[in-house]
């Protein structure tokens, strides 16, 4: 690939974890990238056009070893055959079939997927897990990965994973608000899908993504049923495994 005209980080990111790891990488192909960030309404609403000879790292949290079920996530994007390196973000248990799946979106939007990355982020139903990540490691991988990446001519990548992609299951456990709210809408602006609405989360269009409950400044947003315990418990073994990042093109 010659060196991209624009580099553009483009993520959909509830808690921050993957707008870190987009902006990491971005900054490996380029100092002055930009952003376009996904994760609010508003912004998915808004016809964006990339440039061909651009490169885009697009980054999305795996949910349940997929991309988010967030309908229309991609849709205002049109990537005019910009290159783009399909970044899936997880909270150091797996990715599963996400990078493929990211792929395919990124396909039919009109982008070349060129490479992947796989990096870890703290886990959101339990920080402790992915806890620092990305760190040192992460972004001198990353920076071998860019400098190659762009010394390599422009060729579509087609990561790893399964189609069908794994189902999707359903996650009984619901945020709740509880204690001294103050009403101070926090938890209704950071929430990506509008869920929430007057305190009263809709099990429909809830994503789980914690959003809401890692913004509130009262703690009063929180999971108490015992479906998301048991989560945690089953996740508390992650914290002393060790995920290197992932980059294949
Ligand atoms: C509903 C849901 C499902 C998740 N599934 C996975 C998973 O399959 N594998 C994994 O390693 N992490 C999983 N995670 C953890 C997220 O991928 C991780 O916390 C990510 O960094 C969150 O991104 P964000 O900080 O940008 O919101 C899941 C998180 C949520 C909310
Ligand atoms: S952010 Fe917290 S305090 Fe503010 S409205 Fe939401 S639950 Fe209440
Ligand atoms: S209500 Fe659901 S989708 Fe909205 S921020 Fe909270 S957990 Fe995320």
């Amino acid at each position: 690939m010659n060196q991209p005209s624009t580099v553009t980080a483009v993520y959909f990111s509830p808690t921050h974890g993957t707008r870190a790891c987009a902006r990491m990488l971005a900054g490996c192909f380029r100092y002055d990238y930009s952003e376009w960030d996904l994760t609010l309404p508003p912004a998915r609403r808004e016809r964006r056009r990339f440039a061909p000879d651009g490169l885009v790292i697009l980054a999305v949290p795996v949910y349940c070893g997929r991309v988010p079920p967030v309908p229309g996530l991609l849709d205002r994007l049109e990537g005019n055959g910009c290159a783009a390196v399909i970044t899936v973000v997880y909270g150091n248990r797996a990715f599963d079939d996400a990078a493929l799946e990211l792929a395919d979106l990124a396909a039919a939007r009109g982008f070349v997927p060129v490479a992947m990355a796989a990096l870890v982020a703290p886990h959101c139903y339990i920080p402790e897990v992915g806890e620092g990540r990305p760190d040192e490691r992460d972004r001198q991988a990353a920076a071998a990965f860019a400098a190659a990446l762009l010394k390599r001519e422009k060729q579509p990548f087609t990561p790893p994973g399964n189609r069908p992609y794994k189902p999707y299951p359903a996650l009984p456990f619901l945020p709740e608000t509880i204690g001294p709210c103050s009403r101070c809408s926090v938890c209704e602006e950071v929430c990506p899908t509008g869920a929430l609405r007057d305190g009263v989360t809709d099990p429909e269009t809830c994503l789980r993504c914690m959003a809401c409950v890692r913004f509130c400044p009262r703690q009063c947003r929180t999971v108490s049923h015992p479906a998301f315990t048991a989560t945690r418990d089953r996740l508390a073994a992650l914290k002393t495994v060790d995920h290197p990042p992932v980059f294949l093109f």
